[in-house]
């Protein structure tokens, strides 16, 4: 603490500042802007676009909608979208559709570096929506989630969706050694270039339910669960870890997830590794939200607005939420 050599009231009034609208602004520490946000996107390999029941204002969005769905998004300023395939069509036990050059991802990808060459692309390295499991990596016959063998899966998914043409690449697998190998894989394919963007701090959330049921994997999940691979909720000191971790293997960005409830694990990866830090605000976060303002017990725009100021004075750089677009559309209304 710095030390003031001041007296106290009524000498110092702390209202002093708050008393007006100017000096209010003026003395403000941290500000919103929509370059801090990403939207993320659930693409359907069916021709319609679907409501998601617990997602109350986000739809699966078909292939042939998907342009337009991100102009849209580029024209509010927003910089990258993450995509997220949602479907039962292309499990199997191997996750073979992973890294199939043409699978739902993989198209989606080129549909929007086509359509939009400066909107950057972020896309999930996991295999929750190939398994039959729904877990994100390979299991044996006893349902242990395989290490080293989802690994060398994630590696060709990576390569699969950097021949798309992917900026981002995000493991949100939690498997150990992923980052150091996929790093390896994409530079000696000449893909130095690609970001990764590891999910470094992901706790077993129960926060993620209305995710799973946007991409069809809570069924298959059933009453299994990820804590072999995600982190305990109690665990802080394991979180640094873990980031430190990545980092030593090549990430390029970390991520805590999710967001407001762990914003103490934000603020402490931001303070430590002073790295570019995305928080995920997720999908049982934006629900609840949703529901609240639903019943009139919230004001969304105002807890909405609250919750992303929240996000940059604990210390992200990047926020994912649901709430992107329409976030960006408040803040061209207040300019
Ligand atoms: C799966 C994945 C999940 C989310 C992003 N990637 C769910 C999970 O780990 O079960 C959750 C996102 C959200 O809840 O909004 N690899």
């Amino acid at each position: 603490m710095p030390e003031f050599n001041r007296a106290s009231f009524p000498t110092t009034r702390m209202r002093r500042v708050r008393m007006q609208a100017f000096s209010r602004d003026l003395v403000q520490e941290n500000q919103l802007v929509t370059s801090d946000l990403l939207m993320p996107i659930f693409v359907t390999s069916g021709n319609e676009q679907e409501a998601i029941a617990s997602m109350p204002g986000i739809s699966r969005i078909p292939l042939k909608d998907l342009a337009n769905e991100v102009k849209e998004i580029q024209s509010l300023g927003i910089k990258a979208v993450a995509l997220f395939p949602a479907g039962d069509a292309e499990k199997s036990a191997d996750a073979s559709a992973a890294f199939d050059d043409n699978s739902l991802i993989q198209q989606a990808i080129r549909i929007i570096k086509k359509t939009c060459p400066d909107l950057g692309v972020m896309s999930d390295g996991a295999l929750d929506p190939y398994t039959l499991s729904g877990q994100d990596g390979l299991t044996d016959e006893q349902g242990k989630v395989l290490n080293d063998e989802t690994v060398a899966v994630l590696v060709k998914q990576a390569l699969s969706h950097a021949n798309a043409g992917t900026d981002i690449f995000a493991p949100s697998d939690m498997m150990d050694g992923r980052i150091g190998a996929i790093r390896t894989a994409l530079d000696a394919a000449g893909y130095q270039d690609i970001i990764l963007l590891a999910y470094s701090a992901k706790y077993a959330s129960n926060f993620y339910g209305p995710f799973r049921d946007a991409v069809k994997s809570a069924t298959h999940l059933g009453k299994q669960n990820k804590l072999s691979y995600q982190m305990n909720p109690a665990n802080s000191d394991e979180a640094l870890h873990e980031v430190a971790l990545d980092l030593q293997e090549g990430a390029d960005m970390v991520m805590v997830k999710p967001g407001l409830p762990y914003l103490d694990i934000v603020a402490r990866v931001k303070d430590t590794f002073k790295v570019p830090t995305v928080v995920y605000h997720v999908s049982g976060e934006y629900a609840m939200i949703k529901a609240a303002s639903e019943k009139g017990y919230l004001d969304e725009r105002a807890v909405v607005m609250e919750t992303m100021l929240a996000f940059k004075r604990a210390g992200a750089d990047i926020i994912i939420t649901y709430f992107a677009k329409q976030v960006a559309k408040w803040l061209k209304d207040e300019s």
